[in-house]
């Protein structure tokens, strides 16, 4: 934990300086108050990248991508916050005081680092072994060679060779001051009673690195063909190495995932290399076990589009269809190649090499659905018992699906390829929806966006893990999504100005603009479709009242990356309230026209949400009385009879507010 005010001088050394921290990265050049540049996070050639010092923040105008500082060097580093605040920490000077630790955590903490200690000794000594013993020469580094891989991806994956006697490393390291304790923990020793044994010895060795490059864990490679032993070992769960939730290459794949916007999954380490040899680097392999959520989800932090490449043997295959639900599940884009018979990534890379490897996957990869589709028609010919379950497991792969367009998609092609009717399939997947609904959680009452006929809320998307390197997707599906923004505009620029007396609860009270903003959403209980926009409304509820508080700066610095650089995004938006209302009549503050304007703005917003919750509502006593549900039909009635009192109520504001 870094404490909270060193964060706090950091972001703020951070915002001041902020060219000096993206001119490392990009050619900056002056112009006027600001600097253009070519754009890191895509290709151009005329720069449309902007960074202003002033507001602390840059903005990419062919992209779009935009934010303070430390999103700068998050995206483009694909780091995570708090590696971003160490990065710029030791730029700035500032030493980083951690926050006080408890005994325990420290223990843990001091745990964990021995180990990344002891495996970092332990890579350093098998890549030794590899360059300059004369075993590791003629035995490891003969062996890469002869298998086709070159000194650059020997280097780069830090690739290493374990000695062939039984506790080469255990005692050297022993020797050097590491602790036997973690040279077990760690798994590089085997320890029983007074035996000890290196467990990778007379193995090739491949380092796992963790997201952040720190080597957890390794792989170990046999070289005899005739051996009775596993052909990879690998080291054992620990507290390091979650087998579980990291992928094999990660560290080396993540920046290039993220400007390709695609990550080749592959299943082993020499699949990963081939690839990297070939100039590809997107790719990451599972290493030989089933997908997990959690590798999922690493994934997607840096792109929802992913390329499963198989080799041909179709009872892994098959074995694999179900796990990859889960990627469909995470709202992820999945999409599979199946390589020609008797050929696997790596030699198939070989083969071909980058230019034409590249072609033959944009060629040949097909879509998920469609493949399992294909695949599992086939054993179901003649079998209309076997073709109901295909139509039922297909169907349950749909389902799954987030978007409402991409199923529609495929709903009409398996329709086409099962031969089934498209109203088959969809009330398939509506029952299927259906029991899903049932099991999640119901949606605050008050939202707009809520009610019978809104899709089931994704509890998921909602949370941003604090060192998410990647931000939240925008949501499409907000109606209001423009009227939003420019009131959370009002509350980041204008949020600490006087407003002026308001009625609230029977009482006149001086409000500021945010207090004001804050007060007119929550009297009607009105939430937005974004979920990123609630979580703006509610930091600055919960913090607006702090000494020193300023709306601007707390969101453009907040650490979830998705909110400050929407907050960015805002304040970029030029333009002076009083040059708008000139139009009206001769104004020059800005202050002196909030008053006026802001009650104006968030009561439109009021205005169409209640109405589009009206239409929703009217929407849903419709089909309730067309399917005869007596029960829904009183419920929605009175549902609609408050929010047409509301409406009242709001269009009387509505209207006065637009006169003035
Ligand atoms: N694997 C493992 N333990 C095994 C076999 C395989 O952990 N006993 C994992 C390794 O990560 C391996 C991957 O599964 O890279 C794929 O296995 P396989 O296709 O058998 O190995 P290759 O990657 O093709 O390795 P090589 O080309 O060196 O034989
Ligand atoms: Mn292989």
């Amino acid at each position: 934990m870094i404490d909270p005010g060193t964060v706090d001088r950091i972001m703020e050394a951070a915002q001041s300086q902020i060219t000096e921290v993206i001119s490392e990265f990009v050619n900056l050049k002056r112009r006027g108050i600001n600097y253009i540049g070519n754009c890191p996070f895509h290709n151009e050639k005329t720069p449309s990248f902007i960074v202003s010092p002033h507001k602390g923040i840059f903005k990419c105008f062919g992209c779009g991508k935009g934010g303070n500082a430390v999103n700068f060097l998050m995206e483009h580093e694909q780091i995570s916050f708090v590696d971003a605040l160490k990065v710029l920490g030791r730029k700035f000077h500032i030493p980083i005081e951690e926050k006080e630790p408890t005994p325990q955590e420290l223990q843990q903490q001091n745990e964990r680092e021995s180990m990344l200690v002891v495996t970092e000794y332990a890579a350093k000594y098998f890549s030794q072994m590899l360059y300059e013993s004369d075993e590791g020469q003629s035995v490891g580094l003969a062996y890469f060679r002869q298998r086709g891989f070159r000194d650059d991806i020997i280097k780069k994956f830090q690739l290493g060779y374990s000695p062939e006697q039984r506790d080469a490393l255990t005692r050297q390291a022993q020797q050097q001051g590491y602790k036997l304790p973690y040279l077990e923990k760690t798994g590089l020793s085997i320890v029983r009673d007074d035996y000890k044994a290196d467990r990778f010895r007379g193995r090739v060795i491949f380092p796992i690195h963790s997201l952040s490059g720190r080597i957890i864990a390794f792989g170990g490679r046999v070289l005899r063909t005739d051996a009775k032993t596993a052909k990879y070992l690998n080291s054992p769960e620990s507290e390091i190495y979650h087998k579980s939730r990291i992928l094999y290459g990660i560290y080396q794949a993540r920046q290039e995932m993220v400007r390709q916007d695609r990550t080749y999954l592959v299943e082993g380490y020499t699949d990963v290399l081939s690839f990297h040899q070939a100039g590809i680097t997107n790719v990451v392999a599972s290493s030989g076990t089933a997908l997990t959520v959690d590798q999922i989800r690493l994934m997607a932090r840096f792109s929802p589009n992913i390329t499963i490449i198989y080799d041909g043997d179709a009872a892994g295959i098959k074995a694999s269809l179900r796990g990859i639900d889960l990627v469909l599940e995470e709202g992820m884009n999945v999409k599979v190649l199946l390589l020609p018979e008797g050929e696997d990534p790596d030699s198939f890379a070989k083969k071909l090499g980058g230019e034409k490897l590249l072609e033959y996957i944009k060629e040949h990869e097909t879509d998920f659905i469609r493949f399992k589709t294909s695949i599992l028609l086939k054993d179901t010919e003649g079998d209309p018992i076997k073709k109901a379950q295909l139509i039922q497991d297909i169907v349950r792969s749909i389902a799954v699906i987030p978007d409402p367009i991409v199923r529609s998609v495929y709903v009409k092609e398996c329709s086409r390829m099962m031969e089934v009717d498209e109203p088959v399939l969809y009330t398939e997947i509506g029952k299927i929806k259906k029991k899903q609904q049932e099991k999640a959680r119901p949606r605050p009452t008050g939202s707009y966006g809520g009610g019978p006929t809104a899709p089931a809320a994704s509890p998921a998307s909602t949370a941003v893990p604090a060192d998410s390197a990647r931000p939240l997707p925008e949501l499409t599906d907000n109606p209001l999504e423009n009227e939003e923004r420019e009131v959370l505009r009002f509350l980041l620029k204008y949020g600490e100005q006087p407003l002026g007396a308001v009625e609230a609860e029977g009482e006149t009270r001086e409000m500021t603009v945010g207090q004001y903003i804050v007060h007119a959403l929550r009297e009607d209980e009105l939430e937005s479709r974004n979920p990123l926009h609630n979580e703006m409304l509610e930091a600055y509820e919960s913090q607006h009242q702090k000494a020193g508080f300023q709306a601007q700066r707390f969101f453009v610095s907040h650490s979830n990356p998705a909110i400050s650089s929407l907050a960015s995004d805002l304040i970029a938006r030029e333009y002076h309230l009083s040059r708008i209302h000139n139009k009206y009549g001769q104004v020059n503050k800005d202050e002196d026209v909030l008053p006026a304007l802001v009650p104006r703005v968030v009561t439109e917003l009021k205005w169409k949400m209640v109405k589009i919750r009206m239409e929703e509502v009217r929407q849903a006593l419709k089909e309730a009385q067309d399917q005869g549900r007596e029960s829904d039909l009183l419920e929605l009635m009175q549902q609609l009879a408050l929010l047409q009192q509301a409406f009242k109520i709001i269009s009387q504001q509505h209207g006065e507010r637009t006169i003035i």
